[in-house]
């Protein structure tokens, strides 16, 4: 089920007591988990997450349920990874950016070109013997873990201006990243400046010529509106990049054996259903886009590989980095 903050304010207040586990009590006397999500409600984030909800209601007889908020009303991703590990909200998914900020290994899977595709991608990063420790590295220091995730797709650069064919091409151009100290270098590797900012805000700084340019996936181009301001989508294809669902550690162990069980089961459910809606959100997102006066051209993509690839070996440089990173490659062969 979907409420936004204003139907809710009503009844049981988003974060009022602030405890892990403190949930809105529903008409079953369950746990409603609130997950806070930067999307719209068209994207497919949402919708698969929102049907997650419903499954697990039902699988659970009403005693764990979820509600999705989306558009950042309980906040952008950084307040919201906050949020959780505090327990003032339950879950959240945050970018593979975000939790690079929390522990370095994670900026091995949001590394240009460490994964081929999305199915390469799904693989790895719901295959335990690769992501058991990492997912759950958070839950001591920060009281996180991270259950698995969704992709986001192939990302690609588009600008305000004219399209993009080599990296010279972008040579002055503010160019939209990420928080991530990585992200920040990739900018620079497709040869533009890096202004890191959080998602909702890029819209208003292309607008507003702040930005140049911004990277992103079709889908959330067309569902943000950026086309309407920065209509020129080059494929640079620089990366496939992950988003990641986290839950307050606190409240997934409050979980009975059974009703956990149904949650693992019911999320597996929630992120096939969700790679399952990308290509056609993807191909909606390209068709609505042009129709709204946006261009799709092709790159160089050779002329961008080299100073992309070589941020591998400049990022990795511990053990743990190697050795998900040579599991990701092994993965893809
Ligand atoms: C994608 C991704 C989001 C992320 C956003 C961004 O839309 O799914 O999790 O926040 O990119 O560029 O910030």
């Amino acid at each position: 089920t979907a409420l936004t903050l204003a139907a809710c304010g009503g009844g049981g207040d988003a974060t009022d007591d602030g405890t892990a586990g403190g949930g809105e009590t529903g008409a079953a006397d369950g746990t409603t988990m609130r997950l806070s999500l930067n999307q719209t409600e068209e994207h497919p984030s949402f919708i698969a997450l929102d049907n997650f909800g419903e499954r697990l209601s039902e699988a659970t007889d009403g005693r764990w349920d979820i509600e999705v908020y989306p558009n950042e009303v309980l906040g952008a991703q950084q307040e919201s990874l906050q949020l959780v590990s505090e327990g003032g909200v339950e879950m959240a998914i945050v970018s593979g950016t975000q939790l690079e900020n929390l522990n370095e290994d994670f900026l091995v899977f949001n590394l240009p070109k460490v994964f081929d595709d999305v199915e390469h991608q799904m693989s790895v990063v719901h295959d335990q013997e690769i992501v058991g420790d990492l997912y759950s590295s958070l839950e001591e220091s920060d009281n996180l873990t991270v259950l698995g995730g969704f992709t986001q797709g192939a990302r690609s650069v588009y600008t305000t201006s004219t399209a993009v064919e080599t990296p010279a091409d972008m040579a002055g151009m503010n160019l939209r990243v990420q928080e991530s100290d990585l992200h920040i270098a990739m900018a620079e590797a497709l040869g533009a400046s890096a202004t890191p900012m959080a998602f909702g805000e890029v819209y208003t700084a292309l607008q507003s010529g702040v930005l140049d340019a911004g990277e992103n996936n079709e889908v959330s181009y067309w569902t943000q509106k950026h086309f309407e301001v920065a209509p020129y989508w080059s494929y640079t294809n620089h990366l496939v990049g992950l988003d990641y669902l986290i839950i307050n550690s606190d409240v997934l162990a409050s979980m009975s054996e059974e009703d956990r069980a149904a949650f693992d089961e019911e999320w597996t459910a929630a992120y096939e259903e969700h790679t399952q809606l990308w290509d056609e959100a993807t191909q909606d997102a390209i068709e609505q886009a042009t129709a709204g006066g946006a261009t799709f051209s092709e790159v160089d993509e050779e002329a961008f590989a080299e100073p992309l690839l070589a941020l591998a070996d400049q990022f990795i440089n511990n053990d743990v980095q190697q050795a998900l990173y040579d599991a990701a490659r092994a993965a893809a062969e």
